[in-house]
């Protein structure tokens, strides 16, 4: 469809008690605007508009890298008056109207809508809210077929109050229509606004019939106003994550308590105990248990691995049959190969380790490949910055370190070797040896122990 998009974002959003904003506000880790321009991206329009007003210039900074035809709406006038500040913008053959404050809008509604739309030259979206209070009704001809025309809360009489199908404000209009219906808007009404829903009166009187297209999902039109809907909101959208999950046979203890801020993706027989938190895509595969609050970012974990609580896990691949923590921290770039064990306060940062070997206790490695069937005591550390340079440790098939070692970088431990406890390695160790550096046990005849005065 030959698109523009214009994006209403030009409100304070007083009832958010900030001085931000509202359409900078996060949803789940982004401002509300730009998961709406995200979306409206997805509809490849010839222009994206925001109109903007209050802190227009923090808005700006915000997308500078982004391809957007911002207009700026001085006064706040009303939603009519938002859309008139873009009318030289607009060059497209239709016009597609969001709100900057809805940020669950998505692509699928969006397609409906437009489609719909290009059949006649206006369409909208409605919902039917058991509550309406506070929206503009979406008045109806006899037959309940037709829409006549919206009627805002404050313009209502006692009958049209009852109407439970309420405007969602996003509509596709025909833009030599739009442009022709704004300028005969007014500001007689209740609040002395620009109404941009009056132009479904004149879309009526121009013989062009409006389609309404029903969302199905509150989410998916559900504007924020204040910080309250906000929270609700993003629990409302985590707990249809959680429901759709579920469907798919995943056992999420309690869909109460688990966050997902991105992608999900979990293969059959999959527990997620609570207080879990996934970013970015996480995929998790089939036999696998998530314990208590781990969190876990952009990552794979494979088939009947088991996380213990309380783990963070980011930019990792972790395979199969692995027990991980409690308390391991597997930061980006660390590849677990399968059957491996890691245990508690273990950090592990750009290292891979290969199959059968164990971490179990207190230790940091990074920059470090780990072979097959290695024994990393605990308390050992990879020294691996120099404080201007990071170096590599390699760690071969077999090696069994001792606990409490120091493992200078680079350094190379070669197949089957053994490293003594408490030792400081700085050159490569041969295999098959027994390698130490340990200053020898001295024991002290006669020594008495202080006693207290
Ligand atoms: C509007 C609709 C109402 C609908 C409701 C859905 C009108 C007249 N009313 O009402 O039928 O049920 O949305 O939420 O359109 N904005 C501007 N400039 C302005 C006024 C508003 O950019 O001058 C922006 C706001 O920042 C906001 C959006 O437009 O993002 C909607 O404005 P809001 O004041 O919330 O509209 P309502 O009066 O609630
Ligand atoms: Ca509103």
């Amino acid at each position: 469809m030959n698109l523009d998009i214009v994006i209403l974002a030009a409100g304070k959003g007083t009832r958010m008690q900030s001085s931000k904003p509202k359409v900078m506000q996060e949803f789940i880790g982004q401002p509300f605007l730009e998961s709406v321009v995200n979306t409206a991206r997805e509809l490849n329009p010839n222009k994206i508009i925001p109109i903007i007003g209050y802190k227009a210039d923090e808005i700006k900074n915000y997308f500078l890298n982004e391809k957007l035809d911002f207009v700026i709406q001085q006064e706040q006038l009303g939603t009519g008056h938002a859309v008139i500040q873009a009318i030289k913008e607009i060059t497209s053959q239709f016009t597609l109207i969001l709100y900057g404050d809805v940020p669950l809008i998505n692509k699928e509604l969006l397609l409906k809508l437009t489609d719909a739309s290009k059949k006649t030259g206006i369409g909208l979206v409605t919902f039917d809210k058991s509550n309406p209070v506070g929206f503009g009704r979406i008045v109806r001809d006899e037959n309940k077929q037709k829409i006549i025309k919206i009627v805002e809360e404050k313009d209502c009489n006692n009958e049209q109050k009852n109407i439970t199908e309420i405007n969602t404000g996003i509509m596709c209009v025909e833009s030599n229509h739009l442009k022709k219906w704004l300028t005969k808007l007014d500001n007689n009404n209740a609040q002395k606004e620009y109404y941009l829903t009056d132009i479904i009166e004149f879309a009526n009187k121009d013989n062009v019939d409006i389609v309404g297209i029903k969302a199905d999902t509150e989410t998916s039109i559900q504007g924020i106003n204040s910080m309250e809907e906000l929270i609700l909101l993003e629990r409302m959208y985590m707990q249809e994550k959680a429901a759709q999950l579920i469907k798919q046979g995943v056992k999420i203890i309690d869909p109460n308590r688990i966050d997902i801020r991105g992608s999900l993706t979990c293969e059959e027989n999959v527990t997620i105990d609570v207080g879990c938190i996934f970013e970015g895509n996480v995929y998790i595969k089939k036999n696998t248990k998530i314990g208590p609050y781990n969190i876990i970012k952009a990552s794979e974990i494979g088939e009947n691995t088991n996380l213990n609580a309380f783990n963070h896990i980011d930019d990792a691949l972790i395979g199969d049959n692995c027990t991980i923590g409690p308390y391991a921290r597997i930061r980006p770039e660390t590849t677990l190969k399968n059957n491996i064990n890691i245990g508690n306060f273990v950090e592990l940062k750009k290292s891979n380790v290969d199959d059968h070997s164990k971490i179990n206790h207190l230790s940091y490695i990074g920059d470090t490949q780990i072979g097959k069937d290695v024994n990393i005591g605990a308390g050992t550390i990879t020294c691996n910055y120099d404080g201007a340079n990071k170096h590599q440790t390699v760690i071969e098939d077999n090696v069994f370190i001792g606990s409490d070692t120091q493992l200078i970088a680079p350094v190379i431990i070669k197949k089957g070797a053994t490293i003594g406890a408490g030792s400081t390695i700085t050159e490569d160790a041969p295999e098959n040896k027994l390698t130490l550096s340990r200053v020898e046990q001295k024991n002290i005849d006669n020594w008495i122990r202080p006693k207290k005065k």
